[in-house]
């Protein structure tokens, strides 16, 4: 047999989106679990359980594979280089990843390939939160450089008198990261995929729709958008890829303001599939977890066109409901269109535990799709027909 072996650090849902890609190909996908109960352990064969912040560990795991790639950005840069020092092929590579590790590594970047940055500082106590906001004007946005996701790590500071509350954070971490806080009119993702041999491609742009700071909703394309603007973060990812040499797939999160400079700003970068890429599954002819594992293995990668003029994609994160499948028919009745894809996890508030894609036939359609989307995920998060609420907004919740 001469088909690859792809190991994957991390047993998450990402991981887990994975494994029918691999199936389908013939490839063996194995992965690095942090417990016998994580997503992907229930989709793959070879799933040792171990901790991805232990060398030896990830020095054992790698044995026998083509190649190692991640579902999420924690391991170590140290560690990497070690495997990489000791012939292990990772994909992205540490000086890649970093960029998606360090958000202050990240804003430079960015700053030095001259794309649209908001304003920001590296800033190290609140006197300089305090003169970051004072200069930029407040509220401004602080974030823990590594290790948040999911709106962990990021607040809002609305004024100098506030700034006084951030001291904890100072504590646990220093240098924090400080932004302007952007008022963008949509939060747009450009998603892309690039080989070691620096093939790319990148899927149309699309909206994202975050509720509490997790991404909730995605609508692809995102409708409406000037096709220049389009373009420009098209380029700006496909640039970004190739500068900082990512190989698998990047996200580049965006905010679109419209009248200024480029019409948008970059929030930040994800360097593996990505929630805002989800809708890929069911609506483009490669989805981001095949292309995530052609690219990876510097294969020639699949086409990225759309296959329908809209797709939507709902998350559904857990909610009342602990019994999902118990929801399935009435969930399925309600739309046979929809396709869910279920992440196996243990029902928490809070937790993404799956999404629902939903291919429209016209743009006209995108209200309706977006409804008959949200219907079915309401239906299984919380075992009955969703009330009508409108979601709330990152500024509300803040
Ligand atoms: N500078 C900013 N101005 C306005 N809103 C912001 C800003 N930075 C972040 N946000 C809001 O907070 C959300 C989460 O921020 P960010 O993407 O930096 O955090 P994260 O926890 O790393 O997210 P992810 O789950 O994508 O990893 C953004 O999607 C956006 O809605
Ligand atoms: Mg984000």
């Amino acid at each position: 047999m001469t088909f690859p072996v792809i190991g994957v650090v991390g047993g998450g849902q990402l991981a887990r989106m994975m494994a029918p890609a691999a199936t389908a190909l013939g490839f063996e996908l194995r992965v690095l679990a942090e417990g016998e109960d994580v997503s992907a352990v229930s989709a793959v064969s070879t799933s040792p359980v171990g901790d991805y912040k232990d060398l030896q560990t990830l020095l054992d795991f790698a044995k026998d594979l083509d190649v190692m790639t991640f579902d999420h950005e924690h391991v170590p840069a140290a560690h990497l280089r070690a495997l990489q020092e000791a012939g292990v092929n990772i994909q992205p590579g540490p000086d890649a990843l970093i960029h998606a590790q360090d958000k202050l590594v990240m804003r430079a970047a960015i700053d030095r390939l001259e794309l649209p940055n908001p304003a920001w500082a590296s800033v190290d106590d609140v006197d300089a939160l305090v003169r970051f906001g004072d200069d930029t004007g407040w509220p401004v946005v602080l974030k823990t450089p590594r290790g948040g996701y999911d709106g962990k790590g990021v607040r809002i500071v609305g004024s100098a008198e506030e700034a006084a509350e951030t001291a904890d954070w100072f504590a646990a971490m220093s240098p924090l990261l400080a932004e302007a806080k952007v008022e963008f009119t949509r939060e747009l993702s450009a998603l892309v995929a690039r080989t070691p041999d620096g093939e790319a491609r990148a899927w149309p742009v699309v909206h994202t729709i975050q509720v509490d700071g997790v991404c909730d909703e995605v609508i692809a394309p995102a409708q409406d958008i000037p096709v220049e603007v389009a373009a420009a973060a098209e380029d700006a990812a496909l640039r970004i890829a190739a500068e900082l040499g990512v190989t698998g797939v990047l996200a580049v999160e965006l905010f679109e303001t419209p009248g200024t400079g480029a019409g948008f700003l970059i929030n930040e970068l994800a360097m593996r599939p990505h929630n805002t890429g989800h809708w890929t599954q069911d609506g483009a002819v490669t989805s981001q977890f095949e292309q995530h594992l052609r690219a990876v293995l510097n294969l020639p990668l699949g086409a990225t066109d759309a296959l329908a003029p809209v797709t939507v994609m709902k998350n559904f994160l857990g909610g009342d409901n602990q019994d999902l499948y118990a929801a399935f028919p009435q969930a399925l009745a309600s739309e046979p269109a929809a396709k869910v894809h279920c992440y196996g996890k243990s029902v928490r508030p809070g937790r993404k535990i799956g999404h629902v894609n939903l291919v429209g036939a016209s743009t006209a359609e995108v209200e309706s799709v977006r409804r008959r989307a949200g219907i079915v995920a309401g239906i299984i998060r919380d075992g009955r027909v969703p009330a009508e609420e409108p979601p709330m907004t990152f500024e509300e919740n803040a």
